[in-house]
């Protein structure tokens, strides 16, 4: 397994060239509206997002560049207050039948009580993935780092750089991964109230609209993508420290104690033992070290 994995890495390293590239361009050069623009607004040096929810729509925002493999980085304040039934979203993910999606969704509640983020992948069209976390501060109060970390072994999900989540490549032994084709960065703030909130019960309180989600300082530090027949020009982002060993990184053993943590402690849900919803037919994955 060892050996094969190897083998795979070492080929695929080969295939792709390693160059600088930072997309550092602010929200307005790199991003666009695709929904509810007419109240949703790029602020300040075109660096801070306003995301609205009435009772018109939501809104939401995409990146006009897809990227294979980056670290995808994003300063979000979420709607205060009571935000039950919304949902903001912050996501990766590709076009298509067969699609890859990495995401975020922030499920908002009732004044007081705690948000969820629930967390999800897709590879090859197919998700049920879920990880649901708390958090240990209120994400309304101020900006915090939501960070999608995506490179060829693992995908590491960071809030305020600790780590919550991984997801590794296992494809040597048949486990699909996020390594074909380029996604998009997309981020909305919509009208959930039919699921979000105690599973639905709890609905959109209209008098406390507009809802509005905060965002800043949006940094793809990634590997642009044109398409199957550019992969070669995929460029991996040097020399940003996090990436210095940039195929092959993993979480360090104190990043490691982190996500211990995170799931000790703040873990609400785990597809990997809902053992129920899956009738014992776990994911193959589940039973492979994520760390
Ligand atoms: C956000 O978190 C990522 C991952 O830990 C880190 O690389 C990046 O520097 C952080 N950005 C900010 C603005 O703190
Ligand atoms: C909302 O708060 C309740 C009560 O604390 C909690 O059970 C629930 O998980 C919270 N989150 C969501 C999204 O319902």
């Amino acid at each position: 397994m060892a050996g094969s994995q190897a083998l795979f890495m070492a080929v695929f390293v080969f295939a792709i060239t390693f160059q600088a590239s930072m997309v550092n361009a602010n929200i307005a050069k790199s991003m666009y509206f695709n929904w509810g623009a007419q109240h949703s607004s790029i602020l300040g040096n075109g660096d801070d997002l306003r995301l609205v929810l009435d009772q018109t729509s939501g809104s939401g925002i995409q990146s006009k560049r897809a990227f294979l493999f980056g670290s995808i980085e994003m300063l979000i304040k979420l709607v205060p207050g009571n935000s039950a039934g919304t949902v903001t979203a912050y996501y990766l993910s590709s076009t298509g039948a067969n699609h890859d999606e990495i995401d975020f969704e922030f499920l908002g509640n009732s004044t007081g009580e705690p948000y969820t983020v629930h967390t999800n992948i897709f590879t090859q069209g197919q998700g049920n993935r879920e990880q649901q976390f708390k958090l240990w501060f209120d994400p309304s109060a101020d900006y915090h780092n939501y960070t999608i970390h995506w490179n060829p072994s693992e995908v590491v999900w960071y809030v305020d750089s600790v780590p919550i989540r991984v997801y590794r490549n296992y494809v040597s032994e048949g486990i699909a991964y996020p390594n074909q084709q380029g996604m998009r960065v997309y981020s909305s703030l919509w009208n959930a109230d039919n699921w979000a909130t105690r599973g639905g019960l709890v609905k959109i309180d209209w008098t406390a609209a507009p809802f509005v989600a905060n965002y800043r300082r949006f940094r793809a530090r990634a590997c642009k993508w044109n398409g199957p027949v550019s992969i070669s020009q995929c460029a991996i982002p040097t020399p940003a420290n996090w990436w210095t060993s940039p195929v092959y990184q993993r979480l360090s053993n104190g990043q490691q104690g982190q996500l211990k943590w995170v799931r000790d402690n703040y873990m609400i849900y785990n597809y990997c033992t809902d053992f129920k919803r899956f009738n014992g037919q776990m994911a193959p994955e589940c039973s492979k070290p994520q760390m």
